[in-house]
């Protein structure tokens, strides 16, 4: 495996290539590793964001990565978190821990829902291309989604859930801290984590947040991963503003694929699940904040600070004049407190830690869907702020998984895929 090995400080041309050979070096035939030993197999939304970044320079290529995705797909829809297809000793819990029953051998949950919207991206990119291709994936979106509309909401109310932090893609946030409070790990398997033998433990989430996670896992696989049953009755349900947005804005994104395909029956559809989705909103939004924020479908308590995903609510297109006002506010408020935005947990809170993954580091493909969805809204000062501070800290210290938001100092898994991948789509300036 090659490194890092030019001079620094490096050209703007020298990183795009080197965020090209990153995604070359990452490929493992049709799919795309988000690096090699941290995270040897094919993870849903990096994958997604591969794409994208794929596109820039060879469409083919990133509509197979959409399609291998999808071979990871359940009869019942769920497209899931992790496809498998080997074992691989470096990482913890793989496809025998996880028993999906699936073939090939997956996690037992999903991730954020970003497919639709980059699918739409590639098919906008060159319609004539992207035609066959989103044919054959549309039906797959649609089931995808139809998922999370039934099997991921608790039946009066709106909000969609997650039932595993790992499927908010933001792992140790501070968000799940109370719910997972509430799971008690007794009696797990013991087990050995590989994650801290690839990246310093400060920067991973820690052994009592292990513990809960492998809980659920071993939860889930006792149900039969019966999704249904898990959201209604398990150890663990949250709503997620991160997941409800990206959903909310991929719904959409699919309503006008479904206009292409002149698909009317799968246009209501998507109609109506957006029809719920904004109730969905109110549930989520805390006066106390200032913000929108993830909230104990057990308990209805929100979570106790500020996540980065809040901001999200732009690119999902949900907008009320009231609540924007003190939504920029808080937004405000956050950029200003480190150099470099958009840091994934307020940086104000008690619970910050700049380094410790959703803690505080500042994620490339959080800041790139938050600066779309507010240059959509006209707020281009803070758009272009979350872009160059990307672009700086991508200069600073390459292609991180994520970014202390004080110093812009990489941290976790290096030579990192979506990283590469935001770089080419949006972070890096020969894309203006
Ligand atoms: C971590 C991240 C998750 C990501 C995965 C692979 O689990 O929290 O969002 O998909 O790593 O990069």
């Amino acid at each position: 495996m090659k490194t890092q090995n030019l001079e620094k400080p490096w050209t703007d041309v020298e990183l795009d290539q080197r965020a090209i050979a990153i995604l070359r070096e990452n490929e493992w035939g049709d799919y795309t590793l988000p690096t090699w030993g941290l995270y040897p197999y094919q993870w849903n939304w990096d994958s997604m964001f591969v794409a994208l970044g794929f596109s820039e320079f060879d469409l083919d290529r990133a509509w197979r990565e959409v399609e291998t995705l999808f071979q990871g797909q359940w009869n019942n829809g769920m497209a899931a978190h992790i496809v498998f297809r080997r074992d691989d000793p470096s990482y913890f819990p793989g496809p025998k821990i996880w028993n999906s029953g699936q073939n090939p051998p997956t996690s037992g949950c999903s991730q954020p829902p970003v497919a639709a919207t980059i699918v739409r991206d590639l098919y906008e990119a060159d319609s004539e291309v992207g035609l066959p291709w989103l044919k054959m994936i549309f039906p797959k979106l649609m089931a995808w989604h139809r998922w999370f509309h039934t099997m991921r909401v608790i039946s009066g109310g709106s909000a969609i859930a997650v039932t595993h932090p790992w499927e908010s893609g933001r792992d140790n946030s501070p968000d799940w801290d109370l719910a997972l409070s509430n799971v008690d790990p007794s009696g797990i398997a013991p087990y050995e984590r590989r994650d801290i033998e690839h990246v310093d433990p400060a920067m991973r989430p820690t052994n009592e947040e292990y513990d809960r996670y492998l809980k659920l896992v071993e939860y889930g696989r006792e149900s039969g991963w019966d999704h249904a049953h898990i959201t209604r009755e398990g150890p663990f349900a949250v709503a997620d503003p991160g997941v409800s947005f990206i959903l909310m804005r991929s719904d959409k994104d699919l309503l006008e694929l479904a206009k292409i395909l002149n698909a009317e029956d799968s246009a209501k559809e998507i109609k109506s699940w957006l029809y719920h989705a904004e109730e969905a909103t109110d549930y989520l939004w805390s006066e106390e904040l200032g913000a929108y924020a993830a909230r104990d479908l057990r308990t209805d308590e929100h979570a106790s600070g500020v996540s980065s995903v809040a901001f999200l609510s732009y690119y999902a297109g949900v907008s009320t004049p009231r609540r924007d006002a003190k939504l920029q506010a808080t937004l405000r408020r956050i950029l200003k407190a480190t150099r470099f935005s958009l840091p994934s947990f307020d940086p104000e809170h008690p619970k910050f830690d700049a380094r410790r993954y959703w803690r505080g580091p500042v994620w490339a493909i959080v800041n790139y869907m938050v600066a779309r969805g507010l240059s959509e809204y006209g707020f281009e000062r803070e758009a272009r702020k979350l872009q160059v501070d990307t672009r700086a800290a991508i200069r600073e210290s390459g292609f991180y998984e994520y970014f202390n938001p004080i110093n812009g100092r990489g941290a976790g898994g290096n030579q990192f895929a979506w990283t590469a991948a935001i770089w080419l789509a949006w972070a890096s300036p020969t894309t203006e």
